[in-house]
C-alpha cells in the first residue's frame, strides 16, 4: 500500500490527514483512494501559475494584428466558390459536429448543465440543446445526411445531460449519432495551495476548461471514430450561443482554399471593453487575447478605416481538419488559473461557503490549440446572424439578449 502519509507531507497537504481521521470506515478508504491518484508533481505546477499577472506574461509577447475575411465583402465570384467547396464536403459526409457542453453555467445560475436551460424564444420555449438540435435537423434536410452530433460533458454534468437526452427522446435526433464523451477535471487549491475536501469527504474538482476537449476527443476515442467514418472537417462550438451556424460552406470552403487546418468565425467587438477574446497574433502564431490580458491602450487602437485593430472576437465557432485535432490532442495546453468561490469543508468539519473567491481553478482555453498551426482562416459573420450568447443571469449577453437575437434572426 502506498505511504499516503508520507506523500501528503512531502507535498505540503499534511491537513487531509485530519479529514482521514473524521471519516468513517468507508469515507476514510476513499479517501485514501483519492489520494493515492493524485498527481502532485502537477498540483504544485499547476499552483504556482496562479494569480500570475496577465499583462505582463503578454507583454513580453509579440501581438500583432491578423487578417480575416469579411463574409459579407467578398465577391459573388469568392462566395459561390467557398459555398461549393464547402457544400460538397458536408454532402460527401466528411463533416460532423461537437458540441462543448462540460462548462458550468455558473453565471446564468441555472441548476444543471446549461444545455438544458430554457430559452422562452419564439414561437415556442426551447431548451439550448434543443436549439443545437433543431440547428442540426435543418442542415441535414438542407443537405441530405444526417451529421453525427458528438457531445463533451464533464464528470459532474454527464449523467443528467445524457439523461435529459433521453427524458426528451433526443429532440427527435437519430439516438445513434448522437455521441457523448467525457472531459476530464483537476482539483481546486485553496489560496494557500491545499487541496480542498467537499462535505461527503471527497477532495474537490473542476472541470479542466474547454481546451481539454482535444485530448478527451482522443482518449475518448472520438477522434478515431471520427477517421473510421471518413471525416476530413469538425465544427466544435458552444452550447450557450441561440444563434450558432454550426454548418456553414463559406466557413469551410475559405478555410480549404487558404490551404489552412483551422478556421473560425468572428463578430465585430461591440466596444473596446467587451468581455470577449479577440483574434491576433501571438509570436506569429495564431491566439486569441482574453478581455483580462488585453492592455487598455491595444484594446482601444484604431486601424487606418477607423476598426478597432484587435476587434475580431473568438466566439467559440471553431473549425478543424482531423489532421489538426490529431495534432493537438498531442500536445499538453497551457493552463490558465482562475480565482474562484469553493465551498468546502475545514479542518474543523465545518462547512464553508465563502462570500468571496477563496480558491484556484485551473482550466486549458479552446483557442490554445491555434497556436501549433502558422495560419488560422478567419471568417467575420455578423452578430445578428451568428452570436446570441447566454452568459449572463441580466444585461448584456443574457437570456433576454439571446431570446430577442434568436427571435429577430428567425423573423427573417
Ligand atoms: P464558458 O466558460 O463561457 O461558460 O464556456 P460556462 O463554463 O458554461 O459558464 P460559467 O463560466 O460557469 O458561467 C464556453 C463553452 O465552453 C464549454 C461550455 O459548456 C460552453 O459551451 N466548457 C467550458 C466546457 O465544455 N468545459 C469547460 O470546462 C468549460
Amino acid at each position: 500500500m502506498v505511504n499516503y502519509e508520507k506523500i501528503l507531507k512531502e507535498n505540503g497537504q499534511e491537513h487531509l490527514l485530519k479529514y482521514i481521521e473524521m471519516g468513517n470506515k468507508e469515507q476514510k478508504e476513499n479517501l485514501i483512494s483519492e489520494i493515492s491518484k493524485i498527481n502532485f508533481n502537477q498540483v504544485n505546477e499547476l499552483y504556482k501559475i496562479s494569480n500570475k499577472d496577465n499583462e505582463k506574461a503578454i507583454e513580453s509577447c509579440l501581438i500583432e494584428h491578423t487578417k480575416f475575411v469579411d463574409k459579407y465583402r467578398i465577391s459573388n465570384d469568392e462566395f459561390e466558390k467557398y459555398k461549393n467547396i464547402g457544400e460538397n464536403i458536408i454532402k460527401n459526409g466528411e463533416y460532423d459536429v461537437v458540441t462543448m457542453a462540460g462548462g458550468q453555467g455558473r453565471r446564468i445560475g441555472h441548476n444543471g448543465p446549461k444545455g438544458t436551460f430554457l430559452l422562452n424564444v419564439n414561437p415556442k420555449p426551447k431548451y439550448l440543446f434543443e436549439i443545437i438540435a433543431d440547428g442540426l435537423k435543418m442542415a441535414n434536410e438542407k443537405y441530405g445526411i444526417t451529421l453525427n452530433w458528438y457531445i463533451m460533458t464533464s464528470t459532474e454534468n454527464n449523467d443528467k445531460t445524457v439523461k435529459f437526452f433521453e427524458e426528451h427522446n433526443y429532440f427527435d435526433y437519430p439516438k445513434n449519432k448522437v455521441k457523448f464523451f467525457k472531459q476530464g477535471n483537476l482539483p481546486l487549491v485553496s489560496e494557500e495551495g491545499k487541496l480542498l475536501v467537499d462535505e461527503n469527504l471527497h477532495i474537490k474538482y473542476a472541470a479542466d476548461g474547454n481546451g481539454c476537449i482535444y485530448r478527451a476527443m482522443q482518449q475518448g476515442g472520438v477522434l478515431d471514430d471520427m477517421k473510421k467514418n471518413n471525416i476530413k472537417w469538425i465544427f466544435i462550438g458552444s452550447v450557450d450561443n441561440a444563434i450558432l451556424n454550426m454548418v456553414d460552406p463559406i466557413l469551410l470552403g475559405l478555410t480549404v482554399s487558404d490551404g489552412n487546418k483551422i478556421g473560425s468565425k468572428s463578430v465585430v467587438k461591440r466596444s473596446p471593453q467587451e468581455r470577449v477574446g479577440v483574434f491576433c497574433k501571438k509570436n506569429n502564431k495564431p491566439a486569441v487575447i482574453e478581455y483580462t490580458e488585453l492592455p487598455t491602450e491595444m484594446a482601444n487602437e484604431l486601424d487606418e478605416d477607423g476598426e478597432l485593430l484587435f476587434g475580431e472576437s473568438h466566439i467559440m465557432c471553431n473549425l478543424y481538419s482531423i489532421e489538426a485535432l490529431d495534432i493537438i490532442s498531442k500536445n499538453q495546453l497551457p493552463y490558465h488559473s482562475a480565482h474562484k468561490k469553493a465551498t468546502y469543508l475545514d479542518e474543523n468539519g465545518e462547512l464553508i461557503k465563502p462570500t468571496k473567491p477563496n480558491a484556484y481553478k485551473y482550466e486549458a482555453f479552446i483557442f490554445d490549440g491555434f497556436t501549433f498551426f502558422d495560419n488560422i482562416s478567419i471568417l467575420r459573420g455578423r452578430r445578428e446572424e451568428d452570436f446570441a450568447p447566454v452568459k449572463n443571469a441580466e444585461g448584456e449577453d443574457s437570456p433576454e439578449t439571446a431570446i430577442q437575437l434568436y427571435n429577430n434572426f428567425w423573423k427573417k
